[in-house]
């Protein structure tokens, strides 16, 4: 028995020298939107540098090509952990086709693989999963997100921050794993992403480097159109890793004001009416933890301790952003619609009928090794729903006025535990809000 198992072990020395041809094989495949939804990225890794970065495609066939290039990544860990990280646009895909691709180079390619295109228009309705706080280890959502984006379920994913538990585990072996574990997903659909704390380490290195966000940000904030959608994603973290200083909070704050003049532009949220804000930690949750979201003045909301400057809640609820997701409690929770604690219902006795002010929910369940929080027993009254299966949210635009939103139990073989629709006959800033308008047209002019 010890002798058979030195064989193997003896053949690996041997032939490990040829063992390296391996290297220079893609994997961890994921792909994004690019400047705009008529270009898809595709992302791989090898760890040999393979010189080029090609992507075979077409429609029925792979009869294009496109080239792109690669970066090279050494993880922050003792062992340096080495891979050359491949980038390939592929620009200005038909629309509502079905492509086939493989990546690769001269010294090895993908197996096949397969995307359907969305329309540049803002009128068809996108289908959203989204999700924040998925690991290697207990990825119970996983297994029903394969299933459903391989049967074509939806256009795009969001996953709000916290990958793998971590990246860089391991030095960054918990990060390839993860990155090949997401590839039946993230290989057929734009898999669009922002960063959680468990993405700290190394100055966020292994996320920054292993996504392709759009916009050129390092993948730490952006934004894209989707239908009727102007989806924003930011960095909840530049708020709490204070050792990286101010400056990033602030940089993405002015980002973040620029963009939502750009978005509030008549033409634009003409176009695009529902403004969705994307990132990690919740601004509110019920949870019964100690995280910031359980306490009154938390950071992203407020701004910094005891200035309160650069605070979000304000800025999201003066340029009428519709629908914030956050994660990192892991769980699901929808508010009523709120603004400074206190709830503004909307119309007719509905409280997502034009609502008074943003609505929120935090969706942090897909699974991870910490497994699910619970919540607090007297439930606060501007929590609207709560629930601790392991899950994921589901989200369709109907129209410039419905948009829908679902949530998924895991726990419950994929029932659907809560279900809302958001109706607006107007987006803009809510009633009250101290919109600056002069100021909204002087950054225009400047910006414009
Ligand atoms: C592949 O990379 C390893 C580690 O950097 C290096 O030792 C090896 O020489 C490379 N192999 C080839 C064929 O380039
Ligand atoms: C990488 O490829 C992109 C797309 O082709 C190109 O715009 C960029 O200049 C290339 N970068 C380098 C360093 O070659
Ligand atoms: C973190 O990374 C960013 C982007 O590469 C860089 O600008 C910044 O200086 C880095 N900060 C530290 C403390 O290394
Ligand atoms: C908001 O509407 C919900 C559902 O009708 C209701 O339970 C809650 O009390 C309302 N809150 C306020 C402050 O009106
Ligand atoms: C959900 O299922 C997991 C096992 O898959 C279990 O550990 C957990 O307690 C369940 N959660 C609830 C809220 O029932
Ligand atoms: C928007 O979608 C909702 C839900 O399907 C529908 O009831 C409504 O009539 C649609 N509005 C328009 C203008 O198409
Ligand atoms: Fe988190």
């Amino acid at each position: 028995m010890f002798v058979g198992a030195a064989i193997p072990v003896l053949a690996a020395l041997l032939l490990g020298a040829n063992a390296q041809v391996h290297y220079f094989q893609p994997e961890q495949i994921h792909l994004s939107f690019g400047a705009t939804v008529e270009d898809i990225v595709v992302t791989w890794s090898t760890f040999n540098d393979t010189k080029e970065s090609i992507v075979e495609y077409g429609i029925g066939g792979m009869v294009l090509k496109a080239y792109g290039n690669s970066t090279v990544f050494v993880d922050g860990g003792k062992n340096k952990h080495t891979q050359y990280i491949h980038r390939v646009t592929l620009p200005n895909l038909n629309p509502k086709s079905k492509y086939v691709y493989h990546c690769g180079s001269n010294l090895g390619w993908s197996p096949m693989f397969w995307f359907n295109t969305v329309q540049n228009d803002e009128d068809w309705q996108p289908r959203l999963a989204i999700y924040g706080d998925m690991g290697n280890e207990n990825a119970q959502s996983l297994v029903r997100l394969q299933e459903e984006t391989q049967r074509g379920q939806y256009d795009a994913i969001l996953h709000v921050g916290d990958f793998a538990y971590d990246m860089n585990t391991d030095n960054a072996a918990v990060g390839d794993q993860f990155m090949r574990q997401i590839e039946s997903i993230a290989g057929y659909l734009p898999y669009m992403t922002c960063p959680g704390n468990h993405e700290e380490k190394y100055n966020f290195s292994n996320y920054r480097n292993r996504f392709s966000m759009p916009q050129g940000t390092d993948n730490m904030m952006y934004s894209f159109n989707l239908g009727p959608l102007h989806i924003i994603s930011i960095s909840t973290e530049v708020y709490y890793f204070m050792n990286y200083g101010l400056k990033p909070l602030v940089n993405q704050y002015l980002w973040l004001e620029n963009d939502l003049v750009e978005a509030n532009l008549p033409e634009n949220r003409e176009k695009r009416p529902w403004i969705v804000v994307m990132g990690h930690r919740p601004m509110y949750c019920s949870n019964e933890d100690s995280d910031d979201c359980t306490h009154h003045e938390t950071l992203t909301r407020v701004g910094l301790p005891f200035l309160h400057f650069f605070g979000l809640e304000k800025l999201l609820y003066d340029y009428g952003v519709d629908l914030n997701i956050w994660a990192h409690e892991h769980s699901y929770e929808r508010l009523w619609p709120i603004y400074d604690y206190k709830v503004y219902n909307g119309s007719y006795d509905r409280p997502y009928v034009n609502p008074g002010a943003p609505v929120h929910i935090v969706t942090g369940s897909a699974g991870c090794k910490e497994g699910t929080d619970g919540f607090v027993a007297n439930k606060p009254e501007w929590s609207a729903f709560s629930n601790s299966d392991y899950g994921y949210t589901r989200l369709k635009a109907f129209n410039k006025t419905h948009l829908y939103i679902e949530q998924v139990s895991d726990n419950k073989s994929g029932a659907i535990v809560d279900s809302f629709w958001i109706v607006k006959n107007f987006h803009g800033p809510y009633k009250n809000s101290q919109m600056d308008w002069a100021k909204l047209d002087s950054m225009r002019l400047k910006n414009f």
